[in-house]
């Protein structure tokens, strides 16, 4: 007679889909998978570059056989997820345009943004292993870019207006638009998906403010730079734990077919300044600068309001955010040492 086994054929090894493996949040999200003691397995358009061997040199050491890397060099074609999740007990979506999006134009980077989100949710409601999916979305999907200076978003928020503004500028939409209306319109579709096909995996989208901390080469670095041009911040550390969350089975309840928004930090430029004359007031010789201050200039700068509101998430994390000024020093020593590894002058 067939018995029921508590232990089912997927619970036997957890194995973590994360596409865009490569990237700034995806490195993050593998290592925070495999340090829960998760399989993974990343994806690359191309698994001949640097940054594939590094990643793989580098976890393979800290996870000897957990941690793999196949090629899928075009996510939006049907069925290029298929041999990807077999087995895959949760997938995180991480793949597509960004910085791509302030050059190419609106046409390209939705059409990867929402089709690759669709082929990927094609192959997991194929793959009965699957039992989690989580998107990364964005920000910038709930808070439109001219936004109401005085209005809190959350996350029953759209950005309304990207893709209007996408549509009737065309090819002379700003790039930062481009992403937006890219953001809105794959996580329209995944919700799209939800409603007409009813996946038995549970569903969940974060929507991550701009992403700080860690370097592990230039792009990072110039990333770094380009969202310090930004206000509402977010620990790359604590968006891969919110991923990791929301992929454990038992936490199913709290995250199905849910979006969280995790944006808890709101910090403007002379802010950021203000901290870092305070940490280091001997580089760059911020003690004679106008932003060099007192303990309490820096607590000022906290009065700010967050235009997020992330309470959501900082619910589903057991010791909550990152403190901001932790994330702000860490990345700045992140980077001594990259440049240092690299001998540039710091
Ligand atoms: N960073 C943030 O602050 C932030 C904030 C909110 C939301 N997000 C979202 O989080 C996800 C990851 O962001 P990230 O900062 O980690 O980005 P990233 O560093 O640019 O990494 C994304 C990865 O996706 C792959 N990719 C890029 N363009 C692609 C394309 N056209 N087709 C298929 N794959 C492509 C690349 O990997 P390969 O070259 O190896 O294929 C790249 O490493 C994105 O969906 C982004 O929209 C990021």
């Amino acid at each position: 007679m067939a018995t029921a086994s508590k232990y089912s054929k997927k619970a036997v090894k957890p194995l973590a889909v994360v596409t865009g493996v490569t990237g700034y949040i995806g490195a993050r999200t593998a290592e925070a998978q495999l340090e829960a003691g998760v399989f993974v397995r990343g994806t690359s358009r191309d698994i001949s570059t640097s940054r594939v061997r590094a990643l793989i040199e580098h976890f393979g050491k800290r996870f000897p056989g957990k941690f793999e890397v196949i090629q899928v060099p075009d996510i939006t074609v049907p069925g290029a997820f298929d041999d990807v999740v077999k087995d895959a007990t949760c997938i995180a979506h991480l793949a597509g345009p960004i910085l791509s999006a302030l050059s190419d134009g609106p046409e390209p980077t939705i059409h990867v943004a929402v089709n690759g989100t669709l082929q990927i949710l094609e192959s997991a409601h194929k793959e009965d292993s699957v039992e989690n999916f989580v998107y990364m979305s964005s920000a910038r999907a709930i808070r439109p870019h001219y936004a109401d200076k005085g209005r809190t978003y959350t996350e029953s928020d759209w950005n309304e207006e990207a893709e209007g503004y996408v549509e009737f500028w065309g090819a002379q939409a700003r790039g930062t638009v481009v992403y937006a209306a890219s953001k809105v319109a794959a996580e329209r579709a995944l919700w799209k998906f939800c409603d007409e096909r009813d996946p038995r995996f549970s569903v969940t989208a974060i929507n991550p403010g701009h992403d700080i901390f860690t370097c592990a080469g230039p792009d990072n670095v110039q990333k770094i730079l380009v969202f310090l041009d930004f206000r509402d911040f977010v620990d790359v550390r604590d968006v891969a734990c919110l991923v990791v969350f929301a992929s454990k089975p038992y936490n199913r309840h709290e995250v199905d077919r849910k979006r969280f928004v995790a944006a808890p930090h709101h910090c403007p430029l002379r802010a950021i300044a203000r901290i870092l004359a305070y940490y280091y007031p001997s580089i760059m010789d911020f003690a004679k600068s106008p932003f060099a201050g007192s303990r309490r200039e820096v607590d000022r700068t906290y009065t700010k309001r967050n235009a997020f509101k992330s309470n959501e998430s900082v619910r589903l994390s057991e010791e909550g955010y990152i403190p901001w000024e932790k994330t702000l020093v860490d990345t700045v020593e992140a980077m001594r040492s990259f440049l240092q590894r690299n001998q540039h002058h710091v």
